[in-house]
Formats: structure tokens, sequence, C-alpha cells
């Protein structure tokens, strides 16, 4: 089964609208046509219509970095997925560590998030990944177990594949410390077995990536690991030519 590889770049809290449109004027004309590699840009809520605008046409998709669960409701600073979706969206990350870490999201919430996503027509991101501590203790699997299976438990089993799966060591991220790609083969491994555990052939076509420290120099070797569909990239992912050099890496 091959499984089309995927580049997403989440900008995290960076970037007005005129920055955004700055950026996508200047990384368009760098990645040109993206034949058989899907490519987004996870992008705060304030600049997403810019980017939904400047993109179109394009092959760059488009992506939220979180969403609540419900319609509408008494939900203050919260967005729904029928706002995201008025916009034209593709996706959204949902579970990034920095929200599970600073802002409280819970496996329970994304149990409830990851559905609402899909059943919304939005494309669901789920990050999942160990701490440096419980990395140290041997408890990575136990984590990844807990995360994926809390987060995936409400999901129809014929909407799994549209799930896209990334693994992020926190002690990878944005630190320049890479996981090694045995590290990372055998976590994205074990992610892809345990959806198999929901379902076998929906592991077989649900995409699992690799984020954290991904850079132009370390994108291929990452991405020609068998589990590893793609790349979640943070810090690279600010400047256009950094980014168009982790998609040029993946295509050659
Ligand atoms: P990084 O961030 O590439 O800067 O390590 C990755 C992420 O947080 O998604």
């Amino acid at each position: 089964m091959s499984r089309t590889p995927f580049i997403a770049g989440n900008w995290k809290m960076h970037k007005t609208i005129a920055a955004a449109e700055a950026y996508v004027a200047g990384l368009l004309p760098l990645v040109g046509d993206v034949d058989g590699i899907d490519l987004a840009l996870c992008v705060p809520f304030t600049a997403l219509q810019a980017v939904v605008d400047s993109t179109r046409g394009s092959s760059v998709q488009v992506y939220a970095q979180n969403m609540h669960w419900a319609d509408h409701g008494a939900y203050t600073g919260e967005i729904s997925a029928a706002m995201l979706n008025e916009l034209d969206v593709h996706g959204t990350l949902l579970g990034h560590s920095e929200r599970r870490e600073l802002f409280g999201e819970t496996d329970r919430a994304l149990q409830q998030k990851v559905p609402a996503a899909l059943a919304a027509g939005l494309k669901p991101m789920l990050c999942v990944g160990e701490s440096e501590e419980e990395r140290e203790a041997g408890e990575t699997e136990r984590k990844l177990r807990h995360q994926v299976q809390e987060a995936l438990e409400k999901v129809p089993v014929d909407r799994l594949p549209d799930v896209t799966i990334a693994y992020e060591p926190i002690w990878a991220i944005g630190t320049g410390k890479v996981a090694t790609p045995e590290q990372a083969q055998e976590a994205c491994g074990f992610v892809r077995a345990l959806v198999a555990g929901f379902d076998e052939a929906a592991a077989e076509q649900v995409r699992v990536l690799y984020g954290g420290s991904v850079k132009p120099e370390n994108a291929a070797e990452l991405l020609a690991l068998p589990d590893i569909d793609g790349a979640l990239v943070g810090g690279a992912s600010l400047e256009p030519a950094s980014f168009a050099a982790i998609v040029d890496a993946v295509r050659s």
C-alpha cells in the first residue's frame, strides 16, 4: 500500500495576516506544482482566510491549529468546525503537545474533537508524543498507547484512514534534538500498530508523520523510513526557503 507523503508546516503563534501573505507569495514559486506530495500549512486562526485565499489553485492545503468539539455554545475563545468550514480550510491540528502541556488539552477532549472534525468534513491531524522523562523511564509506548487509543476511540472505523497522526517526541520539539531514525521508526511503527488494533486495513492507509526538529538536512532520511509518511515541521516551516527545501528533499 503506498501512502502519499505529507509535509505540514506548523506556524504556531507566528505571522500576522500581512506576514502570512508575504510568506505564501514567497513559497508558491519555490514549490511550484507539487505532484505526489500533500503539502499543508497550519496557520493561526486570524490568518486562515488570507492563506486560504492566497493559496487557492495551488497544491497547498490550509489547516487550523486547534478546534473545539461542539458546534457552538458558551466556550469563550474557542472556534468550532462550522467556523473553520466557512473559511474553506482543509483540516486542523489536534492535540499538539503545546496545547496539551500549556493549555490543558486532554485525551478526553480529543476523543470528542477528532470525530467532530471528521463529521464536519475536516481532516484531523492528531499529535502524540512522549516527554523526555517518559522516554527515560521506558514509558514511551504506554504514553503513545494511551494517547492514540483514547483519541481514536469514537472514530468510525471507515473514517480512520482520514486521520493523520503526527508522532512528535516532546524532547525533540524546538530543541534541535531530532530523534534518531531508529527511535522515529520504532515509535511511528508502534503508532501504526495501535491503529491496526482498531482496524488492520486502516493502519495500512493511515499516514503517520514524524515531528520534532525536522530540517532540510534530515527530512529525506526520516521520510525514507517505512512507517514515516511525512513530517510536521515547526521552526523550519517559518521561512519559505527552508520549508521549500524540505519539500525538495522529500521529492528527490
Ligand atoms: P519544531 O516543531 O519543528 O520546531 O521542532 C515541531 C512541532 O511542534 O510541530
